[in-house]
């Protein structure tokens, strides 16, 4: 399933449901490891990162029953355990475990977690917050060891805003004493979805959706929630359809989310018609480029969608500059378009995007979750086939996008 081959130049027609959101779904799964009881959670992505955190949890001895999206996990009779090595290296969400197994058992001993590769991605932070709410924290052996006889709510500034770090604070600081409030915490949909699981499971958090957030410790009970939509996965299907032309309409797609996203697509002339959480795309697959865009964090253009973005602008009218200000080494997908035909140089933190009438089918290899979606769109919009290896990373993250853009009339499959 790791080869997957396109033949270029076909528009998209059709429908695409969107799927449960990976990077809300992970942190949650992670959190039932705070709930002694039975947890429900329903819209669950079929995707390989949280197979992972399954198979993570069991080891730790949840029960775990899971059928078409909806997740039992049954987290009363745990206990702390040596968690594999294969499993935390295998991706980046694992660290979340840091927070919840201290909260739940009062100590931790887990291996640095793996995840794509783009760029440095320490965990300083991480264990900062965790540290200011009194765990004693070391590394040894490539394993973080930390206890606390019992966490204490802080006030915890984090110096940059990060995704994880915030995250693992939120579910420490739930089963912490008292008050913690944090600041500059990440705003990100999924910090949201991950505080509106503690809230239906009985915690008290205010500021959702805000860079402060305070949190009251206090019991967890079990809960059914469900996973909001993947708006990584919601942009990337709405670029590949921009790119490679065509009429598709999305259903409970989260808009509001994808604001960074839907400007760009206006300023690049692509018809977007929206009623309420329905969305159609059309586009004659000709398009304008967009002369600056940076990532940013949220409500700013996501760095998960900047290498589809790159992708769709090889093809534009006009040059385009990328600059990626949230990791420092995701542009690893370049050297691969230009295999392709397309006319990129990457410089420093920037992307430099000459855009051309068309690129053409050739052998290339993903190296990474979104750069291989990058991959894949522009397979579509090539002219000729188009073999992209690697795809086992396109797995970690979308649940079948040879089904999804199949059914909109792509001509893909996998090759092996
Ligand atoms: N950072 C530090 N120290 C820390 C933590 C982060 O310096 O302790 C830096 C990172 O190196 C990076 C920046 O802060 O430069 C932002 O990192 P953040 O912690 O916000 O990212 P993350 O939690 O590792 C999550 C998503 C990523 C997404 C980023 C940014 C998950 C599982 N991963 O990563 O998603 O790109 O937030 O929005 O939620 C993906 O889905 O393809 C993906 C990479």
């Amino acid at each position: 399933m790791s080869v997957i081959r396109i033949e270029g130049g076909r528009e998209l027609h059709g429908h695409i449901r969107i799927q449960g959101s990976k990077n809300a779904a992970l942190p949650i799964l992670a959190a039932t490891v705070l709930v002694p009881g039975t947890t429900v959670l329903s819209n669950c992505p079929d995707i390989r990162d949280v197979d992972l955190m399954k198979k993570l949890l069991e080891s730790m001895g949840c029960r775990i029953q899971s059928c078409r999206g909806r997740m039992e996990i049954d987290a009363s009779g745990i206990s702390q355990c040596h968690l594999q090595k294969e499993y935390i290296e295998g991706m980046r969400s694992s660290i979340i475990l840091l927070g919840a197994m201290l909260g739940r058992f009062g100590k931790a001993c887990i291996g640095y977690p793996g995840g794509c590769v783009i760029g440095e991605r320490p965990i300083n932070y991480h264990l900062m917050a965790l540290r200011e709410l009194g765990a004693d924290i070391s590394i040894e052996e490539d394993q973080i060891l930390a206890s606390a006889s019992c966490l204490i709510g802080k006030e915890i500034t984090f110096p940059i805003s990060s995704v994880g770090a915030t995250e693992n604070a939120l579910l420490a600081a739930v089963s912490a004493k008292g008050v913690t409030v944090l600041k500059n915490a990440a705003t990100e949909p999924e910090i949201t979805a991950l505080c509106r699981f503690l809230i239906a499971a009985g915690a008290d958090i205010e500021g959702l959706g805000t860079r402060t957030i305070k949190i009251t410790g206090g019991p967890l009970h079990e809960v059914h929630y469900q996973i909001p939509p993947d708006r990584i996965v919601a942009g990337t299907y709405l670029l590949t359809v921009a790119a490679a032309g065509g009429r598709v309409s999305f259903e409970d797609i989260p808009l509001q989310e994808l604001t960074g996203l839907t400007d760009c697509l206006r300023t690049m002339g692509i018809e977007l018609q929206c009623q309420n959480d329905a969305v159609e795309i059309i586009s004659s697959a000709k398009y304008r480029a967009i002369p600056y865009l940076a990532t940013e964090e949220y409500p700013g253009f996501a760095t998960d969608l900047q290498p589809q973005m790159a992708a769709a602008l090889t093809c534009a009218e006009g040059n385009s500059i990328i600059e990626e200000r949230i990791f420092d080494n995701r542009f690893g997908y370049a050297k691969q378009l230009e295999k392709m035909g397309a006319s990129v140089m990457h410089e420093g933190r920037r992307l430099l995007i000459r855009g051309t009438k068309k690129l053409h089918g050739a052998d290339i290899e993903a190296a990474d979750l979104r750069g291989g979606a990058a991959l894949i769109l522009a397979g579509l919009m090539a002219d000729g086939v188009t073999y992209v290896k690697g795809c086992r990373y396109v797995e970690r993250g979308y649940e079948d996008i040879v089904r999804d853009l199949s059914a909109v009339g792509a001509r893909i499959k996998y090759a092996d």
